[in-house]
């Protein structure tokens, strides 16, 4: 694993947003594989910066999320359709028709998972996927747990991840209880990983992740594995490896 350490957020940012721009400038029409929350907010914001600067061009890309929540319709400003809409989509020249998340409102559940594994494995994996991590060393919604969930799959969120994400929401009864994620094959079969992390909270589920035992207890460390993960995380986030 490549580690860049960024002094803060925003040069991690930046940094991350250099990665996305050289995948999309090499190959254009790249399948970039995307995540939400706030750690990569700041790589949109300025992917959308150079896009208006007529530096990237995203004519020919298609992305697929990681995540979504299940019950939340493409309206709800809290799902991630609405995020990436928001923050990316609505901003760049992407093709909407190539832009793909799962359907929280899916009626059936276990057809909508098979539906997304075998849309991205219709495209090889993704190119590039982008990952943040959760406190809990959780990537997508793949949650710590006795064992690894292979394909895209549907969640029942810890009471952990609902209380960090209930920031967004009105109250934590307002943060679903499920969600649909890529599962953990899903996320390894993307050819290159872009892993990053801000901020002091994410210090453990970092070191855990990089230096601590591959196990599904802490969902990140299968990233070991795959043979081409950059982590690009700033000092508050670093500050647990071991020196
Ligand atoms: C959510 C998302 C993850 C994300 C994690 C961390 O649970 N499903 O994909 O990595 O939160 O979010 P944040 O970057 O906001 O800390």
């Amino acid at each position: 694993m490549r580690i860049i350490k960024a002094k803060d957020y925003k040069e991690m940012s930046r940094q991350g947003a250099n990665i996305i721009s050289a995948q999309v400038i090499m190959k254009p029409d790249c399948v970039l594989g995307l995540a939400t929350g706030s750690s990569p907010e700041g790589i949109y914001a300025q992917l959308v910066e150079w896009y208006n600067k007529e530096d990237i061009d995203f004519s020919e890309v298609t992305t697929v999320n990681l995540d979504e929540y299940k019950g939340l319709n493409k309206e709800n400003d809290q799902s991630y359709y609405y995020f990436m809409h928001k923050h990316l989509f609505d901003k760049v020249n992407i093709n909407p028709d190539n832009t793909y998340l799962p359907n929280g409102i899916a009626e059936d559940p276990d057809a909508e998972c098979v539906r997304y594994e075998k849309l991205i494995r219709s495209f090889g994996g993704a190119d590039l996927q982008l990952l943040g991590i959760g406190r809990n060393g959780h990537i997508g919604f793949n949650e710590p747990s006795d064992s690894f969930d292979k394909a895209v799959h549907c969640v029942d969120l810890l009471e952990s991840t609902i209380d960090a994400n209930k920031r967004f929401f009105a109250s934590a009864d307002d943060v679903p209880k499920q969600a649909y994620s890529m599962g953990i094959g899903t996320i390894l079969s993307a050819k290159k990983i872009l892993l990053v992390a801000s901020g002091e909270e994410k210090a453990e589920a970092v070191r855990a992740s990089v230096c601590g035992p591959i196990t599904p207890e802490v969902p990140g460390s299968i990233l070991q594995l795959h043979p081409d993960v950059t982590l690009v995380a700033d000092e508050a986030a670093l500050s647990k490896m071991p020196k």
